[in-house]
Parts: structure tokens; C-alpha cells; sequence
């Protein structure tokens, strides 16, 4: 009845109040309570729907190459349900991402409310918690005793409403220690070798995905988030610190300070993360000066006073984004991602942190004491491939049996440094390593000229 009442145009989310009127003259209290319930339930939706489209963000910045890939492959409307995956490390901006993907799709497709769901996955840790968020997203009233796998395939197997459905933070149900992980990757699949044009997913989580099952599908798209451009996060940095239009024209160019230098410096400490650049803007828009910034943010046990978010700055103009709510600041997140890792890992990340730039395989064993075989396969694969903490470097020299380049992202390094401030057993760590680190670089300095070239070079 509201549905067709609202067709009608005869109510709307803020237009019940003549409806009530005549529901309350003819004594009908118990339709006063539905008329409230039906306000309710369209406020959500359209805070939903909201959120998916990412609002308007002005601070948006880059990306376009990404956002065009996923157009394309999610715009391809062969007969395979279609799953694009978006992952990369806390803060780099994978929500956001998908948020602005699910936007212009939507817009293209002229999709509604009913077409764009959001299923929000954080720390939800088994399938059948999974199912039950989509279906009822969906707009099934479904309990967890009633669920039934197969409810959910047909349910998603047999929609004919176009419908794209982002699945955001799937980090608990895919971590590597996750029970439910293969069974996700599992369902997945299968999902992805059901007929139906007309659904599309997009899944954001911190972990890449190594299941061939799904990375030899045509329709399965891994798109792997990195840190801003150097330009664009310059450009951010400089948009977002802008005082609000209501500062006076005296405080604004008493505000106007961030030159082109102080600018580069914070892009390169915030390592390009989007997240850390808005507060590091926020702050600077704030009155905070760059060079005091500067110097915070080189501290690692301090650098997460200068970036966590302002209480007041939470909600309006300066918005971390509509998933700050649930979001933990990014710092204390990637230091929750360090002690996920088992202790030997974790040890082994500590000691990479002595790295500042570039590091082979060969420069880890060193550091870590341990031969140059174990330390590819066993730690620095691992830390790639299913944690994402590393980057592989593409190999510069196309050697076929030289070192492995891997490169550690400045967030990482400046979480695994607050550690060493804070624990003993840590800083012993991390000191132990400095001193294996800089007995391999004398060495490799004072070899003689017909030695092997030294591999400890770039970037120290
Ligand atoms: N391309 C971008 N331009 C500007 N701000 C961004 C961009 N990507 C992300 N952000 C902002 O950075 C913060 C973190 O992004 P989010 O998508 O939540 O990261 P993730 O999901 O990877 O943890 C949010 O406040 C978001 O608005
Ligand atoms: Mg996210």
C-alpha cells in the first residue's frame, strides 16, 4: 500500500503527516505505527543508497585509470554473473573506490535504490553470515536458522533486475587464518559460473586473492589498489587543507603556506595514502604548520597523534567518509594487521623495517640471518602474496637468476617502528637487524673491484 501510495505521490519519506492525520481521525493507531515504521525503513534506504554512490566527494582525486578497467569489464553484459575485487592495503582507498565504480554504474544504468546494494562485511567471519546480509539486503526477511546455501544461488542466480551488489570489507571472512576463507573462494566461484548478466559484484578486502579458481575466470577482475600518484596527492593535500569559504580572506592567506616543497615531503611521509593525507590536510586546515607536521609525523610513536581524525571533524565539511563510523584510524588498523601475523612473520617485518627504500632477497638474508632460498619462498612470498605487506618491484635488470626486489609501503614501515617504541622484545629485534644491516653494507662497501657487485645499493 505505501508503495503504491508513493507511486501515487500522494506520501513520500517526509510527506506522511495528512496520511497520519486521516489514520489517527478514523482511530486507526495501529497504521500510525506502520506509517512510522515505513518512515524509517525509506530514511535508511536512502542513507544507503548514499553511501554507495559515495556521495559527492570534491576531494576525490586519480583513480581513473582503475575506475575505467572496472567500467568496462563490469559494462560487458555476457551471460556470466560478473565479480570485480578490490584489494590493497587499510586506507588506500578500496571503499572509496568501489564507492565511485558503483556511481558512475549506477548512473550509466540509470540503477535505483532497489539495483545498488551496499553488504557490509565487516567482521563478519563465516559464509552463512554472509548469506544472510545479502538476501536480506536483498529484501528477504531470512533468519540464520532458516538459511540454506542454496536459497542464496537461486536468489542471486535467478535475479532479472540489474543489480550490482558491493560487498565492502570482506577482510574477516578472507584473512589467511579465516576458517571461512575457502569456502568463500569456493562459493565464489561457483557464483561466477552461474548464468545471469544481470548481477554484478564488487568486492573490496585487504588481501589479494591466489585461488585459480577464480583467477582464471573471465569473469572474476582483481584490481589492486595502490598509494595516490605523487601529483594527485599533492593536489589533494592542497584542496583539502583550503580553510572553509567562511574563514576570513585575512586568515586564508595567513593560512596559504603549503608550498610546493613542504607539500612533496608530506606526500612522500603520508606514503601517498589517501587516508593519511586527508588528515594530515585536515590538521593543516586546522592552522597546524607543515614544518611542525613534518617533524611530528618522522616520529613514529608520535606520528599517530598528528593523523588521528579531530572529533569535531567527524561529520560535515570535512567528512572522512561515510564508512568513518565503523573505519578505525589507519595507523592503529595496520598495527592490528602487524599482530594478526604469526610471531615469526611478524618478527621477520620488524626487521625489514631497518629497509628504507628497495631491498632483494639477498639483502634480507642478511638481515635476518637466514639463506637466501628460505628467505624468498618462505617469508617474503608469504608476505606478499597472502598478507599484502610487501610489494614485489618489477626486475629492473631482467636478470634470470638474479635477487628478487621487494619494496615495503611507508605505512607499514612507520607501523612496525611504533611497535619498537613500544615493546622491548621488538626494539631488540629491530636493533639486532640494524646491526646485521649495517655490517653488510661496510662490507659491501669495502669489497675489493673484482668482487661481485655488491646488491645492498639501492637506497641505502
Ligand atoms: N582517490 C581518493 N581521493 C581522495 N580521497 C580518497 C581517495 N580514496 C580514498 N580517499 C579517502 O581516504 C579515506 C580512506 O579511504 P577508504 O576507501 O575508506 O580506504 P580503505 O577502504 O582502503 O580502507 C576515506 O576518507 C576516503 O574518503
Ligand atoms: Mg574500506
Amino acid at each position: 500500500m505505501f508503495a503504491a501510495l508513493q507511486e501515487a505521490g500522494m506520501i513520500d519519506m517526509d510527506n506522511t503527516s495528512y496520511l497520519k492525520k486521516l489514520l489517527a481521525d478514523v482511530g486507526a493507531d495501529a497504521s500510525i505505527e506502520d506509517v512510522e515504521r515505513y518512515e524509517k525503513d525509506y530514511q535508511e534506504y536512502v542513507s544507503k543508497i548514499k553511501l554507495l554512490r559515495g556521495q559527492h566527494d570534491p576531494y576525490f582525486m586519480g583513480r581513473e585509470k582503475e575506475i575505467n578497467v572496472a567500467l568496462k569489464f563490469l559494462g560487458k553484459d555476457d551471460d556470466k554473473i560478473k565479480c570485480l575485487y578490490i584489494h590493497g592495503m587499510t586506507g588506500l582507498g578500496k571503499t572509496k573506490l568501489a564507492q565511485q565504480i558503483s556511481a558512475y554504474y549506477g548512473t550509466e544504468y540509470g540503477l535505483d535504490a532497489t539495483g545498488m546494494r551496499m553488504v557490509r562485511l565487516h567482521k563478519v567471519t563465516s559464509t552463512l553470515e554472509m548469506g544472510v546480509i545479502i538476501l536480506r539486503e536483498l529484501g528477504m526477511r531470512i533468519s540464520l536458522n532458516e538459511y540454506d546455501e542454496d536459497i542464496l544461488f537461486e536468489t542471486l542466480c535467478t535475479r532479472k533486475q540489474r543489480t550490482l551488489l558491493l560487498m565492502d570489507n570482506a577482510d574477516d571472512l578472507l584473512c589467511p587464518t579465516s576458517q571461512a576463507a575457502d569456502n568463500f573462494k569456493n562459493q565464489l566461484s561457483a557464483l561466477l559460473d552461474c548464468k545471469n548478466k544481470w548481477l554484478k559484484l564488487i568486492v573490496t578486502c585487504r588481501f589479494p586473492i591466489d585461488f585459480v579458481h577464480l583467477t582464471q575466470k573471465d569473469s572474476f577482475l582483481p584490481i589492486s589498489v595502490q598509494p595516490l600518484d605523487e601529483l594527485d596527492s599533492i593536489k589533494l593535500l592542497r584542496k583539502a587543507s583550503r580553510p572553509p569559504d567562511h574563514v576570513s580572506p585575512l586568515e586564508r592567506i595567513a593560512k596559504r603556506y603549503l608550498d610546493d616543497q613542504y607539500a612533496k615531503e608530506l606526500a612522500v611521509v603520508c606514503g601517498n595514502c589517501p587516508k593519511m593525507l586527508r588528515a594530515v590536510a585536515s590538521r593543516l586546515r586546522n592552522g597546524i604548520k607543515p614544518s611542525r607536521l613534518l617533524e611530528t609525523l618522522s616520529h613514529p610513536d608520535k606520528a599517530h597523534v598528528a593523523l588521528r581524525t579531530p572529533p569535531e571533524e567527524d561529520e560535515g565539511y570535512f567528512s572522512m567518509g561515510d564508512d568513518s563510523n565503523y573505519e578505525k584510524d589507519v595507523l592503529p588498523k595496520m598495527g592490528e594487521m602487524i599482530n594478526d601475523l604469526s610471531q615469526e612473520l611478524r618478527e621477520v617485518l620488524i626487521r625489514l623495517s631497518v629497509f628504507p627504500s628497495t631491498f632483494s632477497d639477498r639483502d634480507v638474508a642478511h638481515v635476518l640471518d637466514r639463506s637466501e632460498a628460505d628467505v624468498a619462498d618462505y617469508y617474503l612470498d608469504d608476505l606478499k602474496n597472502r598478507w599484502g605487506m610487501l610489494e614485489g618491484e618489477p626486475d629492473y635488470f631482467e636478470q634470470e637468476q638474479g635477487p628478487k626486489w621487494y619494496s615495503m609501503h611507508a605505512l607499514v614501515r612507520t607501523s612496525c617502528l611504533r611497535e619498537c617504541y613500544g615493546d622491548q622484545n621488538s626494539k631488540n629485534i629491530f636493533h639486532d637487524a640494524l646491526q646485521r644491516f649495517s655490517t653488510a653494507c661496510r662490507t659491501s662497501w669495502t669489497r675489493s673491484p673484482d668482487s661481485p657487485a655488491p646488491t645492498l645499493r639501492r637506497g641505502f
